[in-house]
């Protein structure tokens, strides 16, 4: 019997076909096509190819992959001084597709080779496995621009509502919102930490270029490693989209104990994430909810629904959860934790 009675279900030609409108979508994100289209309307898809030195076949692949999503269409005519070849112009999807682009790099770029290899994965002793892990490079990637989209609204409201002249970034990725505070805030002082070697390089980088490393230091390594006193300084602590990877409970419970020895003296600890849906089965689901699930399920992991997180949090002895703010990415919130002793009440509300 359907989990679900009633729902109209894809079909099988609608579920293959989206798994390989969604490879090229990543491909053509990657390889800048989308922002190309973005930025002028249009793309010459010759001249893009000899651009940006690509196969001229590979990429009429990806574009075939992209009209069958509705990304795109051809336009009408040849340009003049375009050599008469056909052009692309945005499709009736491309909006959509443009501000989703990141859930698919997420998925293809970060856990492709996971995704492949699922049945190796299931297999007991298949994770962690060398082969078929993450790419936590593409994940940063990804994460900097579903982060844009979905995200830096809510948390620029509630960092300029909680006052800090430092401030660190728990698994910051490539340092995103590190660079956009420190561009706001140009007398503040930061702190990035993070163990993957690929994003902490990508994070390196991005600091380098903007010339602010006298400003955000980038410390690479594992959170739950950093030393009692670390960061004497540092008032406002935030950490997205990394607490699940934190877990079981009782290692959490440890990691947060530790944070509050690493960072004495911060008032706010905003920690994002996803939780679990318990919709994920529902064909009608939002989109990220589903990946998010099978992705983390396959790593072993027992994602916590809203409330078990705030369970998780009542039993701290060194924080409390102040409030709760949604995200736009579906099933996702920022849990606002205090010291236990700050004398704000822990109100929990769910707060837009
Ligand atoms: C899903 S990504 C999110 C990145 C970034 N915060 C964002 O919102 O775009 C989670 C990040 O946390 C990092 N991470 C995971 N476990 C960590 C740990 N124990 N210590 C430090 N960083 C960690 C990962 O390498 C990854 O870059």
């Amino acid at each position: 019997m359907s989990d679900h009675p009633g729902t109209r279900r894809p079909t099988t030609a609608e579920l293959f076909n989206g798994a390989v409108a969604a490879s090229a979508i990543c491909a053509a994100f990657e390889l800048g096509l989308l922002a190309e289209l973005e930025a002028d309307g249009r793309v010459d898809s010759a001249s893009f190819a000899a651009r940006a030195g690509l196969d001229r076949a590979a990429l009429d692949a990806v574009i075939l992959g992209l009209r069958h999503a509705g990304a795109v269409a051809e336009g009408e005519g040849a340009a003049e001084g375009e050599g008469g070849e056909r052009f692309l112009v945005r499709g009736p999807a491309f909006g959509e597709i443009w501000r989703d682009k990141g859930y698919f790099l997420w998925l293809f770029g970060g856990y492709g080779p996971m995704l492949s290899g699922a049945a190796r994965v299931c297999q007991a002793g298949g994770w962690p496995s060398s082969t078929n892990g993450r790419d936590g490079g593409a994940i940063a990637r990804a994460g900097r621009d579903y982060g844009a989209m979905f995200v830096d609204s809510v948390f620029h409201k509630l960092v300029s509502s909680v006052p800090h002249t430092a401030a660190a970034d728990l698994g910051c990725g490539s340092a995103r919102r590190l660079i956009d505070l420190a561009a706001r805030a140009p007398e503040a002082r930061f702190v990035g930490v993070e163990v993957d070697p690929a994003a902490w390089s990508a994070a390196r980088e991005a600091v380098r270029e903007e010339g602010l490393e006298d400003r955000i230091e980038l410390v690479h390594s594992d959170l739950a490693a950093l030393p009692d006193g670390a960061f004497p300084n540092v008032e406002l602590v935030f950490s997205f989209f990394l607490a699940h990877d934190l877990l079981p409970r009782e290692r959490f419970l440890e990691i947060l104990a530790g944070l509050h020895r690493a960072f004495p003296s911060t008032r706010n600890l905003l920690l994002s994430d996803t939780y679990r849906s318990e919709q994920a089965a529902d064909p009608d689901c939002p989109i990220f909810t589903f990946g998010f699930e099978y992705t983390h399920g396959l790593m072993r992991q027992q994602l916590p629904t809203f409330a078990q997180w705030c369970e998780i949090f009542e039993l701290s002895e060194e924080w409390k959860l102040l409030a709760t703010h949604e995200l736009e990415i579906p099933h996702s919130t920022v849990f606002h934790l205090a010291p236990r002793n700050d004398p704000r009440a822990a109100v929990l509300s769910r707060a837009g």
